[in-house]
Order: structure tokens, then sequence, then C-alpha cells
């Protein structure tokens, strides 16, 4: 029987994605890369016989066809530890009286140098040429980022060292990092072309490093600094023996290592260093964090030795985080685009890191509680990167007797429906009280103040003004609404804001054909970020799939980086928050939306419960990499997987089973693994 030119691209391409799943993610190939090749191969003609039945999507289509290389794991040859932390001065004295007790020494030279804030990078050295380089992963394995780190010019690839005082093999280690100034240059360049907006230096470095395409890490400013080795094979005698001597064999060998430096015995000069660097941080180009203390002599760093996974011969002296003391002038509550009632306390501007604050987040309700926080009171605000400030506690002795109790609103400011509330927990727990008045005019502004957004659909001249007269005149209340905007609609703005109608005309034009994954991020659904919006559409290729879909949110377990919480989320748009509507009214207001194939097959919710029902025909189906997709499930490979199903046919009978029968079945596997197996099945969840 011959298939037709349609069924079998189907069947190629599935297969092919398959081989990639197991390649990639689960580090478990099935089948020789020859035998791949040769499916990639077929399918790339096949495609190109009938061009009709080419798809962008295709896995024939990627780059050069060949597999997008995924990292590799690597161990690492000798373990990337971490460090204790010191928090305070008494904690940095104890580690240096420590270290003389330890070495019976009066005196111990110690080495100080800032710690930077990046991301550890291992690099390997053969007879003095960059041969591997890998992240710190679990600290044993990392990931294999050779090519990547072939391309950051801080990173010599050659040893300029003397060719006699290099070992065999060595391995260097360092921090990737990416300057204050070079960062900020960064998101504002990612924000324009509409890409991912990091939350620091740190985050960046680490995507700039995990990029699967170097070319994409070339164009970042990506920089390297040394700050030690993790062991050296065949040393020659000449080789440094004090880790300040490393430091300067390091420089001469091409490296840049974080200063300014300090080696001194003495622990009152190396106190001074630390409050000397602390205080000049912010002129600092790289982000800092403070200051490592490393006893200096390598033969003395043996003899004290390790506990667990850190050297107890250095320690990290850390620099308090940033927060100053400032006056709440006032509270005033924010009503977001979900309706979330924000306490915001209005500050007397102060310089918090070197940025002026003066409003900060209480919160919610709870949290106004715990810290007893009342209008006049002198506050501690921290800022931690990127973050809103928020106020940490309150300086009770310092309460002026005028101060006043805030009495959080049991309506909402803005629109005066009475407040609901809501027990969240989370990253802050408390009582998350919020207007349920979605037609609320502080709500549908923030809803269209993100529609209009940079990473949503990036309306150019639609600002918070705009916006803002657009809501009160009436002339907008949903994002469709943008879209039908007349001419003269935008005449009479123009009058307010100073602007041109015709720009805006041409914005709105050009803002009606998006990927769907901006527009599912445009929508503002709770915990749909950017990234979420991006697998979501790739799941699921079509808003219709996805809104199906929710009528089993089982099938949201299958989408990488979404919880069950934000399936719920998903769940309310389209079932209480009238989601349908907004697709459908942004569709017949001529917005047009790019929808991609699926790219993990796609499981509709019926199909979904047939397969569980079966387990025999999921795998008939090779479709168990589906069932193994559950998170719980990750041990589970496709081969025991298919183990299981063999011996329990049956999803019935997998339940009734006991973590021992599953743990004899699937032989030799850990016996907390059958554990959470066995567990899986039994949870009515599933
Ligand atoms: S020494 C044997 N020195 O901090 C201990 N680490 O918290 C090796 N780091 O994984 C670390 N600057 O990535 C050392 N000057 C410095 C450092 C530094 C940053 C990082 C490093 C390490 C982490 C430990």
């Amino acid at each position: 029987m011959s298939e037709s030119p349609a069924a079998r691209i189907r069947a190629l391409r599935a297969q092919v994605e398959r081989a990639n799943v197991l390649y990639y993610e689960r580090d478990a190939p099935e089948i020789s890369d020859a035998a791949y090749d040769a499916l990639v191969r077929e399918l790339r003609e096949l495609e190109s016989q009938h061009p009709q039945l080419a798809q962008p999507d295709s896995p024939a289509q990627k780059v050069g066809g060949k597999r997008a290389e995924k990292f590799r794991p690597v161990a690492h040859p000798s373990p990337m530890l971490s460090l204790a932390n010191a928090l305070r001065e008494d904690e940095a004295r104890r580690f240096f009286t420590r270290m003389r007790e330890l070495t019976g020494l009066s005196s111990v030279p110690f080495s100080a140098e800032p710690k930077l804030d990046g991301v550890a990078l291992n690099l390997l050295y053969r007879n003095g040429a960059l041969d591997a380089a890998a992240t710190r992963g679990d600290g044993q394995t990392g990931e294999d980022v050779t090519a990547n780190a072939a391309v950051i010019a801080a990173i010599p690839q050659k040893l300029n060292s003397h060719p006699a005082s290099i070992p065999d093999l060595l391995e260097v280690r360092g921090e990737v990092v990416i300057a204050t100034a070079d960062f900020a240059e960064l998101n504002r360049k990612q924000a324009e072309c509409g890409g991912k907006i990091f939350a620091n230096p740190r985050n960046a470095a680490a995507g700039a490093l995990r990029q699967l395409d170097s070319q994409i890490t070339a164009s970042r400013p990506l920089s390297f600094f040394a700050y030690g080795i993790g062991g050296a094979e065949a040393p020659p005698d000449s080789f440094p023996r004090t880790h300040s001597a490393m430091c300067e064999w390091l420089q001469a060998s091409g490296f840049a290592l974080p200063e300014p430096r300090k080696l001194s015995d003495d622990e009152e000069e190396l106190l001074r260093y630390f409050a000397e660097v602390r205080d000049g941080r912010a002129d600092m180009p790289y982000a800092t964090d403070g200051v490592v203390y490393k006893v200096d002599d390598f033969a003395l760093q043996k003899k004290i030795g390790y506990v667990s996974r850190e050297p107890r011969f250095a320690v990290a002296h850390k620099f308090p985080s940033e927060t100053a003391l400032t006056r709440i002038e006032n509270i005033d509550i924010q009503v977001g685009r979900s309706g979330v009632m924000t306490p915001v306390a209005r500050l007397t501007p102060v310089v918090v890191g070197g940025v002026v604050v003066s409003n900060a987040t209480l919160h919610n309700s709870r949290q106004i509680e715990k810290l007893d926080a009342r209008i006049g009171d002198y506050a501690e605000v921290r800022r931690a990167g990127d973050v809103i400030p928020r106020v940490e506690s309150i300086v009770i002795a310092r309460r002026p007797a005028d101060a006043r109790k805030f009495a959080f609103p049991a309506a909402c400011p803005v629109c005066g429906t009475p407040a609901k509330s809501e027990k969240m927990k989370g990253k802050v727990e408390g009582e998350w009280i919020y207007c349920p008045n979605p037609k609320c005019a502080a709500r549908v502004r923030a809803r269209l103040r993100h529609f209009v957004s940079r990473p949503a659909t990036d309306l150019e001249g639609f600002g918070s003004i705009l916006i803002d007269h657009l809501v009160n005149s009436g002339k907008a209340e949903k994002p469709a609404d943008l879209f039908k905007l007349t001419r003269e609609d935008l005449l009479a703005m123009e009058k307010i804001a100073d602007l041109s109608a015709d720009n805006l005309l041409t914005a709105l034009e050009a803002g009606k054909r998006m990927p769907l994954a901006r527009v599912i991020f445009a929508l503002g659904m709770d915990g749909v970020g950017e990234t979420t919006a991006r697998e979501l559409a790739k799941f699921f290729g079509s808003y219709e799939n996805m809104r199906d879909a929710t009528a089993l949110l089982e099938v949201f377990a299958f989408v990488p980086d979404i919880g069950t919480k934000t399936a719920a989320n998903i769940r309310r748009f389209f079932h209480a928050e009238d989601g349908e509507v907004e697709f459908e009214s942004l569709r017949s207001a001529g917005m047009e939306w790019t929808n991609s194939t699926p790219k993990r097959r796609y499981c509709s919710p019926p199909e979904f419960l047939t397969k569980m029902g079966n387990l025999g025909a999921v795998i008939q189906r090779e479709d168990i990499h589906l069932v193994s997709g559950f998170a719980p499930m990750h041990q589970l490979g496709a081969t025991g997987a298919k183990k299981l199903a063999d011996e329990f046919k049956s999803l019935d009978s997998l339940r009734s089973a006991s973590a021992e029968e599953i743990g004899t079945v699937l032989g030799g596997q850990k016996r907390e693994v059958a554990n959470r197996i066995a567990a899986f099945f039994r949870d009515p969840y599933y």
C-alpha cells in the first residue's frame, strides 16, 4: 500500500520531531544519526517536489536542516564549587580567625578580589589552546558552550604565557559578564525589536551565553574575567603556587581579572579593602555583589580542604543589599489590569543604589499590617536589580505622633465598585483585594496600555496620555476598539496630545498583522508573559485550539512553561472574561494573526482522553512521549513507558499497581522513581 505524499510528509515530520525530542530534550536517541539524516533527506525531497505541502515550520526547514545543537552535558574534570557567604563583618572576622586556627599559623596571607555577579564558565585548555567551554550546571556536569565561548573576544583562544609554563591540561575558571552600561543599551535594542527584556546583567549574560546560534552570542557585549583555575594536569615546576601568583600568570596568559585585588595578612586592611570596593561599586563597570577572600597559598588551601561543595579556604563577603531610609508621605491604591488593588507608598524622593525612588510597593493589606506601615512613617526601601522598589521595614522608633493608619478601601477608588478579595499564595502571601468590574476605567486603561506596549502590539504613538484620553472620551474600551478608530476620532485627539492622526492610522494598519504569540501576550491573561505566550502559540498553533483545550486543563500540562495556575487563568479568560469575544472582535476589526503549525504534536481534549484511556494504543501511535511529558513523569523515558504499557495494558491496571510492581517492571530503576510513577498514576488529578 503506498501512502499519499501528504501522509508520508506528515509521518516523516512526526518522526523527525520525535527524534529531535528524544535527542535534545531526553538525551535518549533511538535512531542513529545516519537514519535521522535519511529521514530529513526524504522529507526535504518530498517537500521540494510538493511545494504546496511545504510548511515554514517543518523540521526540514530548520537552519541547514541540521539538528539545531542543544548543549550537550559535559562532566567537569574537577567540580565547580560554590562559596560560603559571610553577610556581616563579624562573620568575615570569624573566617580569618578560623583559617589561622586550621593552619596553626599566626599570620595567613589572603587574596581578596571583587566577586563578579555573572555566569560561571569553565574553560578547558589543552596544550595552551582552548579546547572546550562549559557552564557550571550542577557543579559536576555543565552544558557544552564551546562554540559560544569561541566568539567571546575576552576569552583567549591560545594562552600567551611562556610555553614552558603551560600545563598539558588546564581548567580556567571565571565569570561571563555584561557591563552595566552595555546592559541598558542591550535592553533598549531588545525592546525595539520586540525581543526579550532582561531583568539584570547576569540574566542577559546567561541568555547570551546559551544561544543556539553563536552569531547571536557574538553580537552581545559579553566579557570574561578569570578568577582562578579548576585543575591542572602535568603542571610544570614553574607553575604558580599561590593564588596571587596565579592571577598574574593568568593575566600574562591573556585573561582579564577582577580588579582591584589585594594581598594581605592583616584582617583590618582586608576589611578596609571590602569597604572601599563596596562604596565604589556604583562606579564599577560590572555588577559586583561582594568580595571573595581566599587563602593565598595553594598548599595551605589543600591542607584546609573542603566542606561538602564549598572550599573551606575561601569565603564570599557579600555587600548588604541596596536600601535607603525615607518617609511615607501617602499611600495610594493602584488598580492593575486584572483589577488587583495594590497599595503604593508615595515617598519623599530618595536615592537607592544610584536611582531616585519616589514610589514603593506595599504589596497588599496583609503586608501593611505585618510591617505596621502608617502614613508619615520612616521606611526602609529596597531596590534590587530592576524590580519595583518595595518597603522593607518601618522604623517604629521614629514614628511621628501624627502618623496615621491606612484604611484599605472597601471599594475600587476608581470606579467605586465594592472590592472583592481572594486568598493567594505565591511570592508574597496574603489577601489580594481586587476590583471585579472589568469596565473599571483603571482596568481598561491598564489593559489598553499593555495591549499597545512594545512587547505586545507595539502601536507607535499610542502612549499613556493618548490611551487615557481615548478611554475617558469613551472612544476605546477594549483592544479591538483601537482598530476601529476613524480619522475624525484621531483628529479630535490631535488637539489634545499633539499627535499626527496620519501617523497613528499608519501605526494601526501595521499593528493589524501580528504573530499569534504577540496577540496572546497583548490580551494580558494573568500569568501569561512573553515567553508563555510564545510557548502557547507554538504548542496550539491557533487560538481556536487553545480555546478548545480549556475544556480539559490537563492538556496544558504538555505546554512548556505552564503550570496549573496559569492554565486555570487561561480557562477563566475564555470562560468568564469573554476571551473568545476579544479574539473575535479583534478579528472583525481587521486584525490578522499568523497561526503556526503546532510544534509538538497538538492533542485535542477528546483525543487526549482516548489516548490516556488506552495506553497500548498510545504506544502503537508512537505518541508515548506525550505521556512522558507530564512533569512528575520526567524520569520515565520512552523505553520505560513502553515496558509499563506492555505489562499493564491499561491505565486502570497501572493505577492499581504498587510501587514495587512498577519498580520490577522497569527493572533497575531507583526506588523513588518507581514511587513517584506509582503516585502519579494513583493521583486522581491525572
Ligand atoms: S572563587 C573555589 N572568585 O561566585 C571557589 N568565585 O558563589 C571558586 N564568582 O561559582 C569560586 N567572582 O561563579 C570566585 N572572584 C571570584 C568570583 C567568584 C564571582 C562566582 C563563581 C562561583 C560563585 C560562588
